[in-house]
């Protein structure tokens, strides 16, 4: 039994990253929400550049729809770059907005726990808000380690455990789903309690940094976008993935109100020694 639908592999092979539309949709809730924290991409890019080799061979792991892959390509200028993840989907929609920028890219669908790399053939590897998808991350960041080259820089992102409490606590409040606040952390396996110790079993870690994100769902309607993307909640059927239903649910059942939800991003560092 999985941990979390976070490591569900029918999860993530399905609802979560099958269809890009739904990852966009997750994404653009949340960002449209956000009133304080820094932007992750830049974070991640900045400290990407921090490596010494002039014209890196770069691999975004877990890319996603290759936001963090697009600015990689801008700002390192690698004399390769290679976008890695396991949803095909998504990695026809990072062919797609690398080529329409001009920029070059490398597609390779692949699991991060067996990297079809060769030994110390990759001078920077990124792995963002991906590692918690993971059962074994220590696994993955060992599979990093061994595709780095010696002195290669690894930065690895994830979300605090206890990311989105107060979602959890309206949720349980509407009575949608009352065990709402008592289920485990999406974030179980790789989070920001437990990321530098786990990079650490594999690579030397230089730092690693916590930066508190705030987010105001304006109103339910907003909220409703971002909950229904969330497989964390045991919805019936007839709400789950539908957010204007949810939204009229949750109204019936609460004041439409703004609602206030943290996270913290912590960023980790590494090199292979
Ligand atoms: C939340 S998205 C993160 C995307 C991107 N890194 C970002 O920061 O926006 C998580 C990504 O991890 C990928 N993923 C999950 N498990 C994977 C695995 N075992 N191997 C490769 N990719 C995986 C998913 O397909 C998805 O694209």
């Amino acid at each position: 039994m999985p941990a979390t639908p976070f490591t569900d592999p029918d999860q993530i092979a399905g609802p979560l990253y099958a269809d890009p539309a739904r990852l966009a949709r997750r994404t653009s809730a949340l960002h449209a929400a956000k009133i304080s924290g820094d932007d992750a991409t830049a974070t991640i890019t900045a400290l990407a550049t921090t490596t010494s080799t002039a014209a890196p061979v770069v691999c975004d792991i877990g890319c996603g729809r290759g936001t963090s892959t697009l600015q990689l390509a801008t700002r390192l200028r690698p004399s390769r770059l290679i976008a890695l993840d396991q949803s095909a989907a998504l990695l026809d929609i990072v062919r797609e907005r690398l080529t329409a920028a001009g920029l070059d890219v490398d597609t390779m669908c692949a699991d991060f726990h067996h990297l079809p790399l060769p030994d110390g053939s990759v001078d920077v590897a990124i792995a963002a808000f991906c590692l918690y998808h993971s059962p074994r991350p220590a696994d993955v960041v060992a599979a990093i380690a061994r595709c780095l080259t010696p002195g290669g820089r690894a930065v690895l992102v994830t979300k605090s455990a206890d990311s989105y409490q107060e979602i959890d606590q309206l949720i349980a409040a509407s009575g949608l789903d009352l065990d709402a606040v008592e289920r485990p952390s999406l974030y179980t396996t790789f989070h920001s309690g437990n990321a530098a110790n786990t990079t650490a079993t594999a690579m030397q870690v230089l730092q690693h940094q916590h930066q508190q994100q705030v987010f105001r769902f304006q109103h339910l309607d907003h909220f409703a976008d971002y909950v229904a993307t969330s497989p964390k909640y045991t919805l019936s059927a007839h709400l789950a993935g539908h957010p204007r239903r949810l939204a009229a649910e949750l109204r019936r059942r609460l004041p439409d109100r703004p609602v206030t939800a943290t996270s913290t991003v912590t960023y980790v560092q590494a090199v292979r020694p």
